[in-house]
């Protein structure tokens, strides 16, 4: 009887210790993090792909975990895009450029941002000047800027992206 109380309370012990490491790993967004952020849950002046704010099955080539995506350009971003919304080929994106890809569950919800800023120089930018970060909707850092896009950039430079934008080779 004794040993089994001590199974019970080990068990609870063990219990509380993953829900601790669990919520020890929410880090709030801060610095560049959070200013992206911000700039992305304000939808003000975006574009979306193709016009279309419909949900997007994610494609085979994306390592993005949630089931649907949608992306959207700022207006300085969507100055690259067509008359149907895509992005023009040869493309190279302004100063300022902010593509959001908002990844969504299974019911449509956004859980995660993910964004590229152009601001070549910044401290956090790539060699492109690009800033790679992920954000989750309630504002806690998936993937920090401050990695520079190590997470990011091999698969983003595979052929026939246009400065490391996908979604015109996977939403053609
Ligand atoms: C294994 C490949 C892969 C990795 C790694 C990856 N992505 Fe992507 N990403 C994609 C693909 C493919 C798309 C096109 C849309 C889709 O299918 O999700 C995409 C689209 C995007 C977009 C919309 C603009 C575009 O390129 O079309 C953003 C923003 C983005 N990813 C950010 C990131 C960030 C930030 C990281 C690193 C934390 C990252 N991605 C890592 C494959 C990848």
């Amino acid at each position: 009887m004794q040993s089994k109380l001590r199974t019970i309370i080990y068990l609870f012990f063990c219990m509380a210790c993953v829900l601790l490491i669990h919520s020890c790993k929410k880090k709030p967004a801060t610095g560049t993090d959070r200013q992206l952020y911000k700039m992305a849950k304000d939808t003000t002046g975006f574009i979306w792909y193709k016009f279309s704010d419909t949900l997007l099955p994610k494609s085979p080539g994306s390592a993005h975990k949630l089931p649907f995506i949608k992306t959207r350009f700022n207006s300085i971003a969507a100055s690259r895009l067509t008359v149907y919304g895509k992005v023009r080929k040869g493309a190279s994106f302004d100063e300022g450029s902010l593509i959001v890809k908002e990844m969504c569950d299974k019911n449509g919800a956004i859980k995660v941002y993910t964004m590229l800023y152009k601001k070549t120089g910044a401290t956090d930018a790539d060699e492109n000047g690009w800033i790679w970060n992920a954000v989750s909707a309630d504002g806690n850092v998936e993937i920090s800027a401050a990695k520079k896009g190590k997470d990011c950039i091999s698969c983003h430079q595979q052929e026939d992206n246009i400065d490391n934008i996908l979604m015109n080779k996977y939403f053609p």
